[in-house]
């Protein structure tokens, strides 16, 4: 996610702004810029590249002026280049924006604004969101008004931060769904997409709710809601440290992350869900091959091709659509038999692991369409694909993934309806899926509920020589994402997959002290389940559950029940219960005092062989 930084008050703002910046750099980004008042206009210094090459810029000369705001890049529409770096003008030169996020319909907005007359000088949805702000404050409206105004245009996730010309002493925010946090100072105030970039010059911080806007002056901070509504601001007094302020107060990026879900889910989703319950992505392959689609190939790594086994899942089980899931290092040396009229999936977070590249210049060769789902914008997957829908899940710093993941399954659903939308699958009911995909970010805040329950429990099996993740359908894909977890940091050794293969050989690993876990969000095979529950049970092995919330069936059957809250589409109530797996691997990789961010042997992007 970029990096937002702002500052009003009796100091030189630029050199804030620019050091709160640095204080952003671990969030990762590929370019940055700052925006100040310059007189009758406003002064605007960006470059692509890492934060030196702007401070190069400011070393020639440091801007003076008492408000800027400052922006790091992390692209998501158009390359990372100068041009497309933040902050951007509107038509007129009279205001810069920086924005953190996704504009969904930025192309029907600037194809509006282009037929008026309006032009463009970067590929970005940041440059046509100030166009539209700058139209009506050319109208004469006032910044805040122009921008409150605006909002109602824009369909997506934003943290908007504006500056204008005509009121230079102001800083004008808005935000909905991607994070914007105030900082409350005596004699000035300051802005930030997160704390870090807040701490050394005040502690009394406050995140703005969705759907708000605040006006910033050196002598105080005014909110409001979309309506203009007075919004009472309740700063708190933040304690952390500058280290744990990056880790978001969390002791590791990886718990950071798990509890991020809920925020990665509704950016995954903003603007892409239409107000009748269809998926609206925007950019992605026409009608008619959506129609003529025989077969669906998903290629991915590690995390990325368990992402992939659910994608199977939902694809044959609720589109009868045949789909097959390969590991990009066998399929790129696997002479894979390839119909013409398929499409070909790569997941990958990184967007650079070679195998899956690899595997992407396979089907290339052979003309195959691809499709990439992908977090890094601009990385290499994402370029070389035919078509990429991103998963928005902000930077990704621990090695083990876990909210991309999730972000990764959520965009195979968006795909899985999109492609049912197209092929008139009576037996499909979008709409109520889409209803139930809305709730999935509030349900996941719930299923994080769980973390003291699921704490205690790893506490207690921290020392199991070995652990088990077992389930069925979907659950059995879940299972090997929830193992790999525990394999990656806590360095127990697992067995995983279909439960019912237990009897074919697995089962002669079950002894005293093995852990087994049960994934059983599945109503019509839990009965199946629970006789392989007692199966391990019987020969000494403890069992933990995982079910979802209005299931009583399994009361009594394992040492433990974790309930997870389910709703109508089997496929996210399946998904649901990675969160408190995520949780037991991390807690018993905490037990252990293990290095949790970066595992042994591992690294983050396999970029080799
Ligand atoms: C998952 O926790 C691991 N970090 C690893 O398996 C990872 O999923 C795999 O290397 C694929 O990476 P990618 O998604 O960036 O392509």
């Amino acid at each position: 996610m970029c990096g937002i930084a702002g500052y009003v008050g009796p100091q030189s703002a630029v050199p804030i702004v620019f050091d709160q910046l640095r204080r952003l750099e671990y969030r990762g980004y590929d370019s940055a810029g700052i925006a100040f008042p310059q007189g009758d206009r406003i002064g605007i210094l960006k470059r692509a590249g890492k934060l030196s090459g702007l401070g190069e810029m400011l070393a020639q000369e440091t801007p003076e002026s008492h408000v800027a705001i400052a922006h790091s890049r992390w692209a998501t529409h158009g390359a990372p280049n100068d041009l497309n770096a933040h902050p951007h003008y509107d038509q007129f030169g009279q205001i810069a924006l920086i924005h953190n996020g996704i504009i969904e319909n930025y192309l029907e907005l600037k194809t509006e604004l282009a037929r008026e007359g309006d032009t463009f000088q970067s590929e970005t949805d940041t440059e046509v969101a100030a166009h539209v702000i700058g139209r009506l404050h050319a109208q004469g409206l006032s910044l805040e008004e122009a921008v409150r105004q605006s909002l109602a245009k824009f369909r997506g996730a934003y943290a908007f931060v504006v500056l204008s010309a005509r009121e230079p002493g102001t800083i004008v925010c808005a935000r909905n769904a991607s994070p914007l946090v105030l900082g409350f100072g005596e004699g000035e105030n300051l802005l930030a997409s997160d704390v870090p970039a807040l701490i050394p010059w005040t502690r009394r911080v406050w995140t703005m709710p969705d759907d708000t806007v605040a006006v910033l002056t050196k002598d105080g901070i005014r909110v409001t809601d979309v309506n203009g509504r007075p919004v009472e601001a309740e700063p708190e007094e933040v304690t952390w440290d500058v280290a744990a302020a990056e880790k978001g107060g969390y002791e590791h990026f990886m718990i950071k992350e798990i509890h991020e879900q809920p925020l990665v889910a509704r950016q995954c989703l903003a603007g892409r869900l239409t107000d009748d319950n269809r998926v609206a992505l925007d950019g992605v392959f026409s009608d008619h091959v959506w129609q003529e689609i025989d077969r669906v190939n998903i290629i991915g790594c590690g995390t990325a091709y368990h992402a992939g086994l659910m994608g199977k899942h939902l694809f044959e089980r609720m589109l009868r659509l045949p789909t097959d899931v390969f590991y990009s290092s066998e399929f790129r040396y696997g002479d894979p038999l390839l119909s013409d009229r398929s499409l070909a999936v790569f997941i990958s977070q990184s967007g650079e692991t070679a195998d899956s590249l690899a595997a992407l210049r396979l089907c290339q060769q052979r003309r195959i369409r691809t499709l990439g789902i992908v977090n890094v914008v601009g990385s290499a997957i994402a370029r070389e694909c035919d078509r990429v829908i991103y998963t928005q899940a902000g930077p990704e710093i621990s090695v083990a993934s876990t909210k991309a993941y999730t972000a990764q399954c959520l965009v195979l659903l968006q795909l899985g309806m999109t492609i049912a939308q197209h092929r008139e699958m009576p037996g499909v009911r979008v709409e109520e899926v889409v209803r139930d995909l809305r709730q999935w970010p509030e349900r996941v805040v719930e299923a994080l509920g769980l973390e003291e329950q699921v704490k205690r429990i790893a506490n207690e099996w921290a020392d199991s020589r070995m652990a088990f993740f077992l389930g069925r359908n979907a659950d059995a894909a879940v299972a090997l994402e929830g193992a790999l977890k525990l394999k990656e940091i806590a360095y127990i050794p697992t067995q995983e997959g279909p439960a019912g293969e237990l009897k074919h050989g697995p089962l002669a690993l079950v002894e005293e002290g093995v852990l087994a876990v049960f994934g059983a969000t599945d109503p019509f095979v839990r009965e199946k389940l629970a006789s392989n529950v007692k199966e391990v049970q019987a020969r000494g092995g403890r069992a933990l559950i995982i079910t979802t919330h209005d299931d009583d069936t399994m009361d009594g059957v394992g040492d433990e029940v974790l309930r997870i809250p389910g709703g109508k589409t089997p496929y996210l109530n399946a998904l649901m219960s990675v969160v408190p797996l995520q949780l037991l691997a991390y807690y018993m990789a905490r037990a252990k005092n293990l290095e949790i961010d970066m595992p042994r042997n591992l690294a983050k992007s396999v970029t080799v062989e």
